[in-house]
C-alpha cells in the first residue's frame, strides 16, 4: 500500500498561538485564586517531561491503560469496529501515541480500512509521532492536527464523511473539573454522527496514597514539569519569574476524588511578564492542574447526561483504570 503522509493541518498561526497563550496566562495570574491553564505544560521541554512521567513507577495510569491496549487488543478492536465499515480514528491528545500505537498495529496488521487522525496542541508530539509510526508502521495512513481538541476534532469530521471512533486516552478527562467534563462530552457529541464511538479513560479512585504518590514522585519529575511552565511564560512571554522561589504542591481529596497540584509562593514577589507586573503574597498558590478520578457510577452518568450510550468497558488487571466505549444516541 502507497503511504499517505499528509501534512499536518495547524488551527492558528504561530504568532496567533502566543496572542492567545499571554492572554490566558495574564487572565489567569489576575484572578483569584491564581491559575494556569494545564494546556500550556505540552511546549516541546514539557513534552519531553511527560514521557519521562509515563515511565516513573509511582505514575501508575500508563501501565494501567497499557495493560488495556496490549493485552485486551481484539476485544478493544472487536468493539470500534463492530459495524465493519471504513472509518477514521481520531485521538484527541495523542501525545507519543505510547499505547494507542498497539491498537493501530492490530488494526494496521488485520487489513482494517482506517486512517489514523492525532490531534495534539503540541508540534513537537505530533512530530515524534509521525515520525515513529512512519518507521514502525509504513503505509498506514495518518492526517495529524495541531491544534485545540475541539476546534481540530470539528475539522476532522468535516474533512471526511466516514464514521468516527474517537479516542480520548490518559484520563486526559481528569484534567477537566466535572462541569466541564460534562460540557466537553457534549461539545463531542454534538460534533459526532449516530453510532460514532467515543473511547474515554478514565482513572478510579484508589487508595489515596497510590494516587497522590503519582503526582509527587520522588525523582522530581513532577515538580520539573509544573515549575516548566513559569520557565515557558519567561521564555516566550518576556517574563522574570525566579522559579526556586515556588514550590509544586499536590493534593488529593478522596472524596471528591479531585487531585490536585498548586505552585506555592515562596516569598512576597513581584513578577513581570512583559509589560504587566504580577504580585504575589508569601505562601499565595497558583492552581496549575485537577486530575479528577472517577467511579464507574460517575462514568455511567457522564455518558447518559452527553446523549451517549455505554457500549462497553475494560478495565485494567489491578482495576485501577477503566476504557469506557460510548456511543452517540440516535
Ligand atoms: C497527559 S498527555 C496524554 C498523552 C496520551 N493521550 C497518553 O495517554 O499517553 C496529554 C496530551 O494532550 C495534549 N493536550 C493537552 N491539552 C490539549 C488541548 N486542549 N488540545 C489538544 N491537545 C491537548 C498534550 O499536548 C499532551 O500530548
Amino acid at each position: 500500500m502507497e503511504r499517505h503522509l499528509i501534512n499536518t493541518t495547524a488551527s492558528v498561526s504561530e504568532k496567533d498561538s502566543i496572542i492567545r497563550f499571554k492572554r490566558d496566562v495574564l487572565n489567569g495570574l489576575k484572578a483569584s485564586p491564581k491559575e494556569l491553564q494545564p494546556k500550556y505544560f505540552y511546549d516541546e521541554v514539557g513534552t519531553e517531561l511527560f514521557r519521562k512521567i509515563m515511565k516513573l513507577p509511582e505514575y501508575y495510569l500508563t501501565d494501567c491503560e497499557l495493560d488495556i491496549f496490549q493485552h485486551k487488543t481484539a476485544q478493544l478492536a472487536k468493539l470500534i469496529t463492530q459495524h465493519n465499515e471504513e472509518f477514521d480514528l481520531i485521538e484527541l491528545g495523542s501525545g507519543d501515541g505510547f499505547k494507542s500505537k498497539h491498537l493501530l498495529d492490530y488494526l494496521f496488521h488485520s487489513k482494517t480500512n482506517f486512517t489514523y487522525m492525532p490531534i495534539d496542541i503540541s508540534k513537537s508530539a505530533l512530530e515524534y509521532l509521525s515520525e515513529s509510526l512512519n518507521d514502525q508502521l509504513p503505509g498506514m495512513e495518518i492526517q495529524s492536527f495541531q491544534g485545540e481538541y475541539v476546534e481540530m476534532l470539528a475539522e476532522a469530521c468535516y474533512s471526511s464523511k466516514r464514521r468516527k471512533v474517537v479516542l480520548f486516552l490518559g484520563a486526559n478527562i481528569g484534567n477537566m473539573e466535572l462541569p466541564q467534563a460534562n460540557e466537553f462530552c457534549g461539545e463531542l457529541q454534538s460534533l459526532l454522527s449516530p453510532k460514532d464511538l467515543l473511547l474515554v479513560g478514565f482513572d478510579l479512585k484508589k487508595d489515596p496514597k497510590k494516587v497522590l504518590a503519582a503526582y509527587n514522585d520522588t525523582s522530581g519529575i513532577t515538580s520539573q514539569f509544573n515549575l516548566n511552565l513559569l520557565e515557558r511564560i519567561n521564555r516566550e512571554l518576556d517574563a522574570d519569574f525566579v522559579v526556586d522561589q515556588f514550590e509544586h504542591y499536590p493534593v488529593y481529596d478522596p472524596i471528591s476524588g479531585a487531585c490536585r497540584s498548586f505552585l506555592v509562593s515562596l516569598n512576597q514577589q513581584q513578577v513581570c511578564i512583559g509589560e504587566n507586573q504580577i504580585h504575589f503574597q508569601k505562601n499565595e498558590v497558583i492552581q496549575m492542574e485537577i486530575s479528577q478520578k472517577y467511579d464507574l457510577n460517575g462514568i455511567c452518568d457522564l455518558a447518559a447526561k452527553t446523549g451517549f450510550k455505554t457500549v462497553g468497558m475494560i478495565a485494567d488487571s489491578n482495576g485501577w483504570f477503566v476504557d469506557a466505549i460510548w456511543e452517540k444516541r440516535e
